[in-house]
């Protein structure tokens, strides 16, 4: 358990929302946010049924909200029906919007594509028939491994329109960790691109897939349809791949959306977790659609006449929640792009916001942090330099924002004018739960402020009794809501020991820790497992262990995070290799070596930054590796803990060079 930091201590500053951004919100004033909370928590079942009732169109209405019975395996509107494509496209065209823009799209390069609500629409149901032509439908899995790309949306849509269940792969992984969850989730059908443009570089894709079909196990999957993004050559499998534009040629621009079950799976997305197999985070269709509808306007305060734009890859739940669902069930207007944000030149994001007039920025700290570098370096790419005025809400996510960032962000990008909604959420939760609302909260940097209405968040000791204002213990969330994580693919056991374990009482596990202060706000204190945040990346330092130790040099390894100044935490492993600890160039050289093999075993994403040598590693007389120490000595820490119950303790001077 952490000891209580005070973090609120640091920035006691408090921001009250703008009075003109109060009088237009959705949400406004704090009365109206307790008003809501209360009626969620007097009567949940109304409270969330009026939700449903009132967002979503359903092709057969439910008559039972939450189903308990069968707890933690929990349901939500069961017997209802309905289609998340059909409540994402058709009703914006059934209410006159078919010639309303959906997405603008901004290439690497800077070439500017718009699709109305109408062309991705028909642009879907093409697809759509093309993937049925091919004989795939509801309940079948799609692995994608795709570039951000309109395509890469249609096709997401598409699936949910026929009901395949989809599981998208971020381009950043390898090979191998591709074809890992090709054979978890048992797809018969990939859908890629021939290659991704990135900084002006070409990333191939197609050769990905084509090597992870070759490992044991990858002939699962039957097609393999691939969008020409790049040009170039690709290898070609006669009878298995189909190019995109040949699957869409001809096909009708109609496709009836198919009525599935309200708990039919949407999505597997995998995310790492405490082991060294990602688990697939498995999503509903019903409770996660609404709950990312509804937390689109109520966080983001959006309606149909803004712009948003969400920098986040579709490859994350941050792409799936509020770029191909939230969005456009929502009927916003949004920016997608393909590329980095330093290229061609830092200011690339800024020049984004004025050319789009883009009106709702969401973005990492990571980021953040890395353009407050660049502008440093840069300053004719500085913010200032570009008129942001159609900005009116900034947001950040996927790990804590430093308050020194968040005032950076809010006065350069936000003109000390916009709110920024420092949104905490996961994989697991499919939606926003602790966040200001921006008519609403009196924001206090570096604070992700409060639960949203319907969200019973609580920070408890491991025996789950809530703690005092102050204490750090762990996050928890104590009652279902909608768009809950509903499984763990195909380990329910997994499921209930990782989120819902015995002593909590039924209370879902966050695997953060967090405190909360005198006004009751939330302060996320870091992860209570081995969970790295990498540039807003999860990785799994587990993962990256297996990795490590799979490799014919290395006997052991131990991976911990130390904090960094731009990209939150770098990966730092501490080796043991078969012989004895290398120095000097022969150290280099296998660091680089090792490091190539983790880029290839997991993805470049998850690269150690430092490695470490030693002949062994500093463990308890019970054989477990210390981390804690281990973080210590990465973060450059004197260890002023007491060591003798160590079974090695001389082991930790070793481990003094870096490579
Ligand atoms: C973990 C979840 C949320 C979508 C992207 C990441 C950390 C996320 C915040 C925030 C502090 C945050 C937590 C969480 N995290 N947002 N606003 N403040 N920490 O999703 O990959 O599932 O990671 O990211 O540690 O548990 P994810």
């Amino acid at each position: 358990m952490s000891s209580p930091i005070n973090t609120m201590l640091i920035e006691s500053r408090v921001f009250n929302p703008p009075k003109e951004f109060a009088a237009q919100a959705r949400i406004s004033g704090m009365a109206q946010y307790s008003a809501l909370c209360e009626e969620a928590a007097r009567d949940p079942d109304a409270f969330w049924r009026k939700m449903a009732e009132s967002e979503l169109v359903w092709r057969k209405p439910f008559t039972k909200v939450l189903d308990e019975s069968d707890a933690p395996f929990y349901t939500w509107f069961e017997d209802g029906e309905l289609n998340v494509s059909e409540n994402c496209l058709d009703v914006h065209l059934n209410n006159g919007n078919a010639d309303k823009i959906a997405i603008i799209f901004e290439s690497d390069d800077g070439s500017v594509q718009t699709v109305t609500y109408g062309e991705l629409h028909a642009r879907v149901c093409r697809i759509a028939n093309g993937i049925r032509a091919l004989g795939y439908g509801m309940g079948d899995r799609a692995i994608l491994y795709m570039p951000m790309s309109v395509e890469a949306i249609a096709t997401m849509q598409a699936c949910a329109r026929l009901g395949l269940v989809h599981s998208v792969v971020f381009g950043g992984f390898s090979a191998r960790s591709l074809h890992q969850r090709i054979v978890d989730v048992g797809a018969r059908l990939v859908l890629t691109a021939d290659a991704q443009m990135r900084g002006g570089r070409r990333i191939p894709l197609k050769e990905a897939v084509d090597e992870a079909l070759g490992y044991e196990g990858g002939d699962v999957v039957r097609n393999v349809v691939v969008y020409q993004r790049a040009g170039g050559e690709v290898q070609w499998v006669e009878g298995r791949d189909v190019w995109l534009h040949d699957l869409e040629q001809n096909q009708p621009e109609q496709c009836e959306p198919v009525s599935v079950p309200a708990e039919h799976p949407l999505f597997v997305l995998y995310t790492s977790g405490s082991t060294g197999k990602p688990k697939g985070v498995q999503h509903s269709s019903a409770g996660y659609l609404l709950w990312t509808k509804l937390t689109t306007q109520w966080t983001f305060d959006a309606t149909p006449e803004d712009v948003f734009w969400c920098t986040a890859d579709v490859g994350w739940v941050t792409g799936h929640s509020y770029i191909v669902y939230g969005a456009l069930a929502a009927g916003l207007t949004q920016v997608v792009f393909e590329g980095v944000p330093t290229y061609p030149h830092a200011g690339r994001y800024w020049e984004m916001i004025q050319r789009h007039k883009v009106t709702i920025f969401y973005t990492a700290p990571t980021a953040i942090r890395s353009l407050i570098k660049a502008s440093e370096q840069e300053p004719m790419h500085h913010p200032g330099r570009y008129d942001l005025s159609s900005l009116r809400l900034l947001g950040s996510v996927g790990e804590p924002i430093n308050p020194e960032a968040w005032m950076w962000y809010y006065e350069n990008v936000g003109a000390s004018r916009c709110p920024v909604v420092d949104t905490w959420w996961q994989t697991e939760t499919g939606g926003h739960i602790l966040t200001p609302l921006p008519g609403a909260t009196p924001l206090k940097p570096g604070s992700c402020t409060l639960p949203l209405p319907g969200i019973d968040a609580a920070v408890v000791d491991e025996a789950g009794n809530e703690l005092p204002t102050g204490a750090g213990g762990l996050l928890v969330i104590r009652r279902p809501w909608p768009a809950m994580i509903r499984a763990v693919w195909g380990d329910p056991a997994r499921y209930r020991n990782s989120y819902f374990p015995e002593e909590l009482r039924g209370m879902y596990m966050a695997g953060d820790n967090a405190q909360r202060d005198e006004d009751g706000y939330f302060w996320i204190l870091g992860r209570t497992d081995d969970v790295l945040s990498v540039s807003g990346h999860r990785l799994g330092g587990t993962e990256i262990e297996s990795a490590l130790v799979a490799h014919e040099l290395v006997a052991e390894a131990a991976v911990v995070g130390r904090p960094d100044a731009t990209t939150g935490e770098a990966v730092v492993a501490f080796i043991m290799l078969k012989q004895a600890a290398p120095a000097g160039d022969e150290a280099e050289t296998i660091a680089e070596y090792l490091r190539d093999w983790v880029a290839q075993q997991v993805g470049p994403i998850a690269k150690p930054r430092d490695i470490r040598f030693g002949n062994s590693l500093p463990k308890t007389r019970s054989g477990k590796i210390m981390r804690r120490l281990l973080r210590l000595v990465a973060e450059g820490r004197d260890i002023d803990q007491d060591t003798s119950t160590l079974e090695n303790p001389d082991v930790l001077k070793q481990f003094s060079g870096v490579y």
